[in-house]
């Protein structure tokens, strides 16, 4: 199986285009996303029958509409995805369903706008049945069913087992029949995401689940799916996910459901951070260094208000220095911590899982050098705050050559945009 080679850890560049400049036309802290690295990892995938992008993953219009136009389909959380995806240009109807909301309530917007657009729905609680059912009688809906077991990168990425909120229980799938009966909704899909970042062997356990549930549903189903969670490569040394291996495990489970049922089953796969995260670079500068007895501190101006997947999971980013003025000068390497501006002591992207903070090698640097965290296009903007009244980064999607703006960071304005003060 593939392994990553050493990544840089002094660059100058992304996707052709200098970062010192990049960073004077746009400021920092500033997401950056290469195009052609989507589009890479999209062909990856192009066995499966769909591929339909978790646009929670990183769901910037531009993002949306470039997966859109090679051919993607698009998974809704919420609302607010499904007005993403409509925004991006996704349509309502077709085969394989161009949006399909996934989620384990209807909250009353998610609800209307389902029934409004006609939007296939993915429950992943019985009660969801019943408030569809209720309102919309005969459609078709998939079924997303907790196997019993998951796996995530971090426990909070784990998505199945008994400790999870997500999906339906795989012992209730009967229930489950019975209320869609009860409202003609016809089970057409089911559904499987054991977790976010999980291994191949997880990942492969799946399947003999899906056959046993798909058994249950009986011959309706004429659409399965993989989910997400296919892992990608953060560290030095980390193996590429065999994709070739894992199509041929998913191929044998829908070959032999299509044999059983007579009719051709569709084969869907749902990743978010497989597609997004190596796109993503967020582009910071340095803007103090300072010894803590024997730590060294890079302080950069992008915090978890920015990128929380430290903070969160203890996750690991690769690093690189880009000098201020833009050429490789060759810097001898030295550990250091690197931290960022939040009034937060947890506020460091060099740390372990339960707060632990740890040291990495790199180049040499001075203040007014940029820091660039990179994988980080999945799971890093969207999940930014205001915190400390810091504004969200702006976001640039390289394309053919060119920086687009795809969105403006945020002014204070934008900030306190719906806050009064009583008179
Ligand atoms: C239902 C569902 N599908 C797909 C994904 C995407 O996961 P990943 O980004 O690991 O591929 C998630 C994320 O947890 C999810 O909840």
């Amino acid at each position: 199986m593939a392994t990553v080679d050493q990544r840089p850890t002094l660059r100058t560049e992304i996707a052709g285009l200098s970062i010192p400049k990049l960073a004077a036309e746009h400021g920092t802290p500033t997401y950056a996303y290469d195009a052609q690295i989507i589009k890479d990892r999209i062909d990856d995938l192009k066995q499966f029958d769909v591929i339909r992008y978790a646009q929670k993953a990183c769901s910037n219009l531009a993002i949306v509409d470039f997966v859109r136009k090679n051919e993607v389909c698009v998974d809704a959380v919420s609302a607010g995805e499904i007005r993403r995806a409509l925004a991006a240009g996704y349509r309502t109807q077709g085969e394989p369903h161009p949006i399909v909301y996934t989620a384990d309530i209807f909250d009353r917007e998610a609800l209307e706008l389902c029934v409004e657009h006609n939007i296939h729905v993915n429950v992943g609680s019985a009660d969801m049945i019943d408030q569809l059912g209720e309102v919309a009688p005969g459609r078709n809906i998939t079924l997303r069913i907790n196997p019993g077991f998951g796996h995530g990168h971090s426990q909070k990425t784990n998505t199945g087992g008994e400790q999870s909120k997500h999906g339906i229980w795989h012992g209730d799938v009967n229930d489950c029949l019975i209320r869609a009966d009860r409202h003609n909704l016809v089970v057409t899909g089911v559904h499987m995401h054991i977790g976010s970042g999980t291994d191949f062997e997880h990942l492969a356990q799946v399947c003999g689940a899906m056959e046993k549930t798909v058994a249950e549903v009986g011959r309706t189903v004429n659409t399965i799916s993989a989910g997400g969670g296919l892992p990608i490569p953060y560290r030095d040394g980390d193996e590429r996910v065999d994709i070739g291996k894992y199509f041929e495990l998913w191929d044998r489970v829908r070959n032999r459901i299509a044999s059983n049922f007579g009719h051709q089953v569709r084969l869907e796969i749902e990743p978010g951070r497989y597609l997004s995260a190596e796109s993503g670079y967020l582009i910071t500068e340095i803007r103090a260094i300072k010894r803590m007895g024997d730590n060294l501190f890079y302080l950069v101006d992008a915090g978890f208000n920015n990128l929380a997947r430290p903070i969160l999971y203890g996750a690991y980013h690769p690093m690189s220095i880009c000098p201020a003025s833009g050429v490789d000068d060759n810097r001898s390497m030295q550990d250091v911590i690197v931290g960022g501006p939040l009034c937060e002591s947890g506020d460091i992207f060099t740390q372990e899982e339960g707060g632990f903070v740890s040291k990495r090698s790199l180049p040499v640097a001075n203040v007014g050098d940029f820091l660039v965290i990179e994988c980080a296009g999945s799971y890093g903007f969207v999940m930014s705050s205001n915190y400390n009244s810091k504004p969200m980064a702006a976001e640039l999607f390289l394309h053919n050559g060119e920086a687009f703006v795809a969105r403006k960071r945020q002014s204070f304005e934008d900030i306190i945009r719906g806050e009064a003060i009583p008179s």
